[in-house]
């Protein structure tokens, strides 16, 4: 595993505006789409292009595309709060949906919904915003691996030290994220986190 601790002042200024406790659904969802933007470029930085000529107003000249659409899998529900932003920068991308919700009891994944294309052979994106224990990340890389994926960049907002750890025995896997938090609590949520941020994007719950 790799780990990249995004390093921009843009999305560290976006990061402690959605922690803000006054922060509504709409702004929450504005700084998440505004960041995912950030982090859409960064976790794309590696991807293949093939030359392509292309004609402009003046010329023919040589330009390059995108060989490489790696499929976009956002975690429901936070996930989507990402979504948008990646399909922006991937429009030829394919969007595979995973629905999961950590058992508050036991904190471990419980798997409701998936709808995944063929992903062998292919790059694959997960949107995960919170990486709390890494349960739930490393239950879908699981998937994805034995669904012989090539590699998996898996994309936070802010992760904690367990959850970074959790990854560290997967090979072909880069975690992108903002922010190294602290620690998790008693409740599994990351500290000083941001709260739920399923919850701070579609409801007032916090
Ligand atoms: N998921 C969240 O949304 N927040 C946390 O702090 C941990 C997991």
């Amino acid at each position: 595993m790799e780990m990249i601790e995004f390093e921009h002042p843009v999305a560290r200024d976006f990061v402690t505006r959605l922690r803000r406790k006054e922060a509504s659904p709409a702004r929450f969802r504005a700084y998440a789409n505004r960041l995912a933007y950030l982090l859409a470029v960064e976790a794309t930085r590696d991807l293949s292009t093939a030359p392509a000529e292309v004609e402009t107003p003046l010329e023919t000249t040589l330009g390059e595309v995108l060989v490489d659409h790696p499929v976009i899998v956002p975690i429901l529900r936070a996930g989507l709060g990402l979504l948008e932003a990646f399909q922006d920068l991937l429009p030829d991308s394919q969007v595979a949906f995973i629905g999961i919700s950590r058992d508050e009891a036991t904190a471990k994944p419980v798997w409701h919904y998936s709808s995944v294309p063929d992903v062998v052979g292919k790059k694959v994106i997960v949107l995960d915003p919170m990486l709390a224990t890494g349960g739930t990340a490393a239950s879908v890389l699981e998937y994805l691996f034995e669904k012989k994926a090539s590699e998996v960049v898996l994309v936070s907002v802010v992760a904690a030290p367990e959850g970074i750890a959790r990854l560290e025995v997967f090979e072909n896997l880069t975690v992108i994220t903002v922010c190294v938090d602290r620690e998790l609590d008693a409740s599994w949520y990351i500290r000083p986190g941001l709260g739920d941020f399923g919850d701070r994007l579609y409801s007032n719950n916090t």
